[in-house]
């Protein structure tokens, strides 16, 4: 199966390259971003050198491949601000593509006014599809005052999704049972300010300005349609600060997003994209939003091998703790010289590891740091949450170690259309 229906075809790939090789394989921007960050020299001085109209910078540059003066840097970070992510394909863009995902991240949800009905809601997504393919391609938005913002697309993407009332407005038979507000945990202790929504936009690229200018044409665009309820920003390591491929780390310094499915080996249809049998949605998602306060203060006065059993791996390099290397697998059987178990009982791996290969969801997490505040916008896909994400936040909500230094402060829930082709608009299957 192909996950890439939304990104440039890769260069040089041999049809038929294994599953391994196929997770590895080269796009235009894992070329880039290895080219700059690890120094693939000839790469980076081909790109750098189409870039400046010379191939001096070959020569030019050290062993490490890293831009070694102004100009070198200007080039490079031209290129990687060039980099585009096509908005068509049969799944939105910005859920498993661009891999690696982007640096920065908004969410951004809106209330629909009184007065946007069925059709206001089709104009409505006409208009926002119209810049959306705008500014992906690194054009202004309709009528953009400020379009030489919109010339670093920074592989921009912008999912769209849907809370209940957008699609009860639509039709309201069409509202999946899981689209609502999920159940109650105990330890929840949910700020409206960060939850619900009957609109939401993932506005993600590799430039903070490119995600800023591109919501503010959205935020135009929708204007008439809806007011805005939350925004919540995120981010992850600076694209080209480390290799393509590297797991992220989350404010508390984990590796965090090792266990997940992965396009190139799992099928993602039924357990991440919906099928036919879920009729307009077929080709989308199931999205849910938790924003989760760290208790960071507490958390630092924690000695490191008791934070490592809190997770049940290691600090260095994500490591299960009975094992070495971040991607070796995780023995909850395992146990140390006292009989105890190496990986704890109420390790957050262990609870939340299922047994049912069905209840796995695909992990989006992103950091946010503000307002004194830090912790994790985890982020997940699946096809109906509460059959995925529930009872894995139940068993967590009931005994995780993580549960000292974290309270889970917003949720939300929406249907992520599945994408659209040039022409169309995004959630055209809603109307029939
Ligand atoms: C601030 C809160 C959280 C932090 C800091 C955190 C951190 C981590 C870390 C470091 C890992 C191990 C590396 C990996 O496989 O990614 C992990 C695994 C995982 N987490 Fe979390 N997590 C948090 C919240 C959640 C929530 C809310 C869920 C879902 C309800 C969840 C589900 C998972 C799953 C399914 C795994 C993989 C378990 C396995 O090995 O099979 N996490 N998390």
């Amino acid at each position: 199966m192909s996950p890439n229906d939304n990104t440039e075809q890769p260069t040089g790939e041999p049809l038929g390259a294994s599953a391994s090789d196929s997770a590895r394989r080269v796009s235009r921007r894992h070329l880039l971003i290895g080219g700059a960050a690890a120094g693939a020299g000839a790469v980076a001085a081909v790109g750098i050198g189409a870039a400046t109209g010379s191939l001096s910078s070959q020569s030019d540059s050290d062993n490490t491949g890293s831009p070694k003066n102004s100009k070198e840097y200007e080039s490079a970070a031209k290129l990687f601000g060039e980099g585009t992510v096509s908005p068509y394909g049969k799944h939105q863009a910005g859920i498993v593509e661009p891999n690696p995902l982007q640096a920065n991240i908004r969410y951004a949800a809106y209330d629909l006014l009184p007065s946007t009905d069925r059709n206001a809601i089709k104009r409505m997504l006409r208009v926002v599809t119209g810049d959306i393919e705008r500014l992906t391609e690194g054009r202004g938005a309709l009528a953009d005052s400020e379009p030489e913002l919109a010339e670093i697309p920074a592989n921009l993407t912008i999912t769209v999704g849907f809370g209940a009332e957008l699609v009860r407005r639509v039709n309201p038979n069409l509202v999946p049972d899981w689209l609502a507000p999920l159940p109650a945990f105990t330890r929840d202790q949910l700020d409206a300010s960060y939850s619900g929504g009957d609109l939401m936009l993932n506005i993600q690229a590799d430039d903070p300005l490119t995600v800023a200018h591109a919501h503010r044409m959205l935020m135009r665009d929708l204007a008439s349609f809806a007011s805005i309820r939350w925004v919540q920003s995120g981010f992850r390591r600076a694209a080209g600060a480390e290799p393509a491929g590297t797991t992220m780390r989350n404010m508390m310094g984990q590796v965090d997003g090792t266990v997940n499915p992965d396009p190139e080996v799992d099928e993602f249809d039924g357990l991440v994209w919906e099928t036919a049998k879920a009729g307009w949605l077929a080709g989308g998602s199931a999205f849910v939003l938790r924003r989760i306060d760290m208790l960071l203060d507490t958390w630092d006065k924690v000695a490191r091998s008791a934070r490592e059993e809190t997770i049940g791996r290691d600090l260095p390099v994500g490591a299960p703790l009975t094992g070495t290397k971040e991607t070796d697998p995780a023995d909850f059987e395992a146990v140390n010289s006292l009989g105890l178990p190496v990986i704890p009982d109420f390790a957050h791996i262990r609870r939340a590891r299922s047994t049912d290969p069905n209840e796995r969801i695909l992990r989006r997490g992103v950091n946010f740091e503000d307002n004194g505040k830090a912790g994790l916008l985890f982020a997940c896909y699946q096809v109906n949450p509460l059959t995925q994400f529930v009872p894995i936040q139940q068993r967590l909500d009931e005994l995780d170690l993580l549960n000292q230094w974290i309270v889970h402060v917003g949720s939300a829930v929406f249907a992520i259309p599945p994408g659209f082709k040039k022409g169309g608009f995004v959630g055209e299957t809603l109307f029939g």
